[in-house]
């Protein structure tokens, strides 16, 4: 399965959400997302955070900000892409053949976290409503476990390329080396 999966955050306040948002765009890229818009804002700060950890630690993880959120989503759905909002009102990812759904359907994926309070319309543009459980949480853990139960956990064994440093996994101490 050859599609792009690109999560949107929604509602990001530079003010208060910074670190809230950069743990978003950390998970997307780990969790095997190809990358991040931040909907409505720019945030010059925090996509240099994010880029600098993608030049150190490699991949092609994008970060694209300032579009309106609307915007996104229409231009997201007018290419075939699908939109899978998280939010702890919708079809549970365990209870239901939501993810099922998901996986047989045509499209690129974006999937949409929100900051503060998402606006009813985006229930009704999501082509998928997806809860983590029915109870609130955070979009940190319902982004994480929403990308490995749909990449079945083989995302967490990606290697990312272009890397500078790279972790040696070891059961004591610490091994990291150094590429170029
Ligand atoms: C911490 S919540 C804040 C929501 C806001 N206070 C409200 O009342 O809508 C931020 C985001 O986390 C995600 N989230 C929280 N709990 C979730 C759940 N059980 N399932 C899926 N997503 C969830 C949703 O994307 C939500 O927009």
């Amino acid at each position: 399965m050859n599609r792009k999966i690109v999560v949107l955050r929604w509602g990001h306040r530079p003010e208060r959400d910074k670190r809230i948002s950069t743990h978003v765009a950390l998970i997307a890229r780990a969790f095997g997302a190809d990358g991040i818009i931040f909907s409505d804002v720019i945030d010059q700060r925090l996509k240099e955070k994010i880029d600098d950890v993608v030049r150190r630690w490699g991949g092609d993880f994008f970060v694209e900000m300032g579009k309106s959120w609307r915007q996104v989503i229409h231009e997201w759905k007018k290419k075939g892409g699908k939109i899978v909002h998280l939010t702890m009102y919708g079809e549970n990812i365990e209870g239901s053949d939501v993810l099922d759904r998901i996986k047989k359907a045509e499209g690129d994926i974006l999937v949409v976290v929100g900051a503060e309070k998402v606006p009813p319309e985006m229930y009704r543009l999501a082509d998928f409503n997806v809860a983590i459980g029915n109870q609130p949480h955070s979009e940190c853990a319902a982004l994480a476990v929403f990308l490995d139960r749909y990449f079945g956990g083989k995302e967490l064994l990606r290697e990312f390329k272009n890397a500078k440093v790279r972790i040696i996994p070891c059961r004591a101490g610490k091994k990291v080396i150094r590429i170029g």
